[in-house]
């Protein structure tokens, strides 16, 4: 086990069955092994730096209806909202003073935040706060949209592919939304310039060792600035809430393996994450993640950005406790600076 581990690290590739292998091997020190590489990898490019990125949920209205997400369009039990441009820079500016250097724009798929509003705030935070790095992570748009929001001055976006197989997208998806159109997304954003980042979900329904094999391989050929993964969880009122959640053992194996495929990614140890776990977050870092999101939205809101079931937005996860956090992470050596983190 340990031979496939030094495999990877050398090959920076994985074979579908070293794949399988990790991800049911029970050989815990083999797994220890994995893990310590990944973190020294990213110590090695970054330092003992974890960067931290304030996310800010925009709107949790959305025109999609994806089968495993707790804010799709048909939903009907949650109350929706959308943030309007003084309450995003009062967000901005609370994050500041906490050491917040990057702003993360989040929200679904909600026509209101039409170019003409979304550059408008964009422009209004680079002009507010020019030694900030501003994140956009609102699904699909045209090219031209996602052109417009670079020139406003986003740098960043978020994009989950979601999974790289054509016939498990679609089995997590209604028929009117298309593998296809997500993977031109990908494809622009990084054409235009923004340092960008895709990722999955560990454990979703069909997902195979298949599918997994594929999305490291996508991560190999796209090499995306930034890669998020967390494990699924079954979500009230959406067509997979019976489904099994995704654990946070395969989540960290799959973070570990990620870090030696790709080894300058940005990996944030995710909410999901820490919602299923209590020390998911310092789990993920010592698995080789090395970015957090502490939730900065307005807390009056927090509960109603309900992408999955008992997502926390308190405790860790809260910007308010962020001088917290810094102590738990000093814990393991590292230090959370009040800067960019750029890709390296
Ligand atoms: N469990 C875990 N993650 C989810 N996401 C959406 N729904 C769930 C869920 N039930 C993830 C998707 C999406 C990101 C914002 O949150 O991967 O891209």
């Amino acid at each position: 086990m340990k031979q496939i581990v030094d495999h990877i690290a050398q090959t920076r590739n994985v074979a579908l069955e070293e794949l399988a292998a990790l991800l049911t091997s029970e050989d815990h020190e083999a797994l220890q092994y994995l893990f310590g590489r990944a973190h020294d990898e990213a110590q090695r490019i970054y330092g003992n730096k974890i960067f931290m990125r304030g996310l800010i949920e925009i709107s949790n209205h959305c025109k999609n209806d994806c089968l495993y997400c707790g804010i799709r369009r048909s939903r009907q039990g949650i109350a929706r909202y959308r943030l309007d441009k003084e309450q995003i820079l009062e967000c901005c500016q609370q994050g500041y003073g906490l050491g917040f250097r990057t702003f993360v724009m989040q929200g679904g798929e909600d026509a209101w935040f039409n170019d003409d509003r979304l550059c408008d705030i964009v422009a209004a935070i680079r002009s507010q706060y020019p030694d900030c790095a501003i994140t956009l992570s609102v699904g699909e748009r045209s090219r031209e949209s996602y052109q417009r929001l670079y020139d406003a001055g986003a740098d960043r976006y978020l994009l989950r592919h979601e999974t790289a197989d054509k016939r498990h997208y679609e089995k997590l998806h209604p028929a009117e939304m298309s593998f296809d159109n997500r993977q031109r997304c990908l494809r622009d954003l990084k054409e235009i310039g923004f340092q960008v980042g895709c990722g999955f979900m560990v454990g979703s329904p069909y997902q195979t060792f298949e599918t997994l094999y594929q999305d490291l391989q996508l991560i190999r050929t796209l090499q995306p600035e930034m890669v998020g993964i967390g494990p699924f969880i079954p979500t009230a009122e959406t067509p997979f809430a019976d489904r099994p959640a995704g654990t946070v053992d395969a989540t960290l194996r799959l973070i570990a393996i990620i870090r030696l495929i790709h080894p300058h990614a940005l990996l944030p140890a995710t909410t999901a994450l820490g919602t299923l776990h209590p020390q998911g977050r310092e789990l993920g870092i010592m698995a080789g993640a090395n970015v957090i999101m502490p939730n900065l939205s307005p807390v009056a809101h927090r509960k109603d950005y309900s992408i999955y079931d008992n997502k926390l937005a308190s405790g860790s996860e809260a910007a308010e406790t962020v001088e917290d956090s810094r102590a738990r992470l000093k814990l393991l050596g590292t230090e959370v600076p009040a800067d960019r983190g750029d890709f390296q």
